[in-house]
């Protein structure tokens, strides 16, 4: 008799998107992501907008996803959520919600870890990279190269010691007076513009640890200096002020990849989170490819910002290893703590 399939339900709500993703033997049937607009308006994610958002459209979400997968509740072997790292309102709303229905249903209950699971999007679609590799795991609240031996064997080999690079793109583009969320909209203008106009001093940290914070303060006095000349040398020079910002934080994150690239003898190099939808990024990547013989993993679009599915894909495994042990939130956990 063939084993029985496993189908999973999961929910991801660590920061300001409800995502739902069903996944059949590892594949996934349907990813629905609702993100939440009204943050907006107030330049950055609202901790307590958020949550009642998420409480808002957690039942049409849920619904749309087993709906897409063409499947039911009474299917399901095991219900996934983030148990974090991310904001504690927004994070209970997706614990409390998956253990009501784990209960209900009488199914385990899987705990994922959010960057984990960004670095375990890339066992979604082929080409899957193979042990060991590097993922460069880049996000709003997080910035490290971690080793991946295995699926349970993550080693930080460095981190953001201040701020996380995605926040450096946000905080800048909130300098140049961009909508929220600024990483995109800068990444789009810096498009148009010259990279080597402006020059942005890079952090001295001698390990594979980053900093964020020195940049963000020399843009700004950098701004300051040149309005105080020009009251319209932002808009004036744009897009080459975008491109040089891109460009350095970009070469900070490829000079520490490179870098423990070559420390550990690895050339399987993966980027993960919403900084690896970057295009300078994946540019980078793709010169590496072909000047350091990397073979480097993307994820799709996707994949890459928050979504279900790869809380789902990182529950599968951890489904198949029976890992699912009493779950709870943790809202500052770190890369593998259970
Ligand atoms: O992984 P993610 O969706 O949420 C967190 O877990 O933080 O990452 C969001 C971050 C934001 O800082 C956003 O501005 C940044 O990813 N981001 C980008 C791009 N797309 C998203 N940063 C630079 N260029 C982009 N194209
Ligand atoms: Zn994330």
């Amino acid at each position: 008799m063939p084993d029985s399939p496993i189908i999973l339900l999961a929910i991801e709500s660590s920061c300001d998107e409800t995502s739902a993703s069903v996944i059949h033997n590892g594949k996934v049937l349907s990813n629905i992501i609702s993100t939440q607009p009204i943050h907006s308006q107030y330049g950055g994610v609202v901790p307590e907008l958020a949550s009642r958002a998420h409480e808002k459209n957690i039942i049409p979400v849920v619904n749309e996803a087993l709906q897409q997968a063409n499947t039911s509740k009474s299917t399901l072997s095991g219900i996934a959520f983030t148990k974090g790292p991310g904001l504690l309102g927004s994070l209970l709303v997706g614990c409390s919600f998956s253990k009501s229905m784990a209960m209900a249903l009488d199914l385990p209950l899987i705990g994922v870890n959010h960057i984990e699971a960004h670095i375990f999007a890339h066992f979604i679609d082929e080409p899957k990279p193979d042990f060991p590799f590097l993922c460069l795991t880049v996000s709003g609240g997080h910035t490290q190269i971690v080793l991946v031996e295995g699926i349970d064997k993550l080693t930080i080999l460095g981190e953001t010691i201040d701020d996380a690079v995605g926040e450096a793109f946000d905080k800048s583009a909130k300098l140049l007076g961009l909508p929220y969320p600024g990483g995109p909209v800068l990444d789009q203008l810096a498009q148009l513009g010259n990279p080597t106009t402006f020059r942005f001093p890079f952090p001295d940290i001698p390990n594979l640890n980053f900093s964020f914070s020195g940049i963000k303060t020399s843009i700004l006095y950098f701004l300051q200096k040149n309005k105080a000349q020009n009251a319209n040398f932002i808009a004036d020079n744009l897009d080459d002020i975008c491109a040089s910002i891109q460009y350095t934080l970009v070469e900070i994150l490829m000079r520490k990849l490179k870098k423990a690239a070559a420390a550990h003898n690895i050339n399987q190099i993966a980027i993960a989170g919403g900084v690896a939808a970057n295009s300078e990024l994946r540019r980078r990547m793709n010169e590496e490819k072909q000047k350091s013989n990397w073979n480097i993993f993307i994820p799709k679009f996707e994949y890459c910002t928050d979504n279900a599915a790869m809380i789902a894909i990182t529950a599968h495994f951890k489904y198949i290893n029976q890992s699912f042990e009493l779950q709870s939130v943790v809202p500052n956990a770190r890369l593998s703590i259970s």
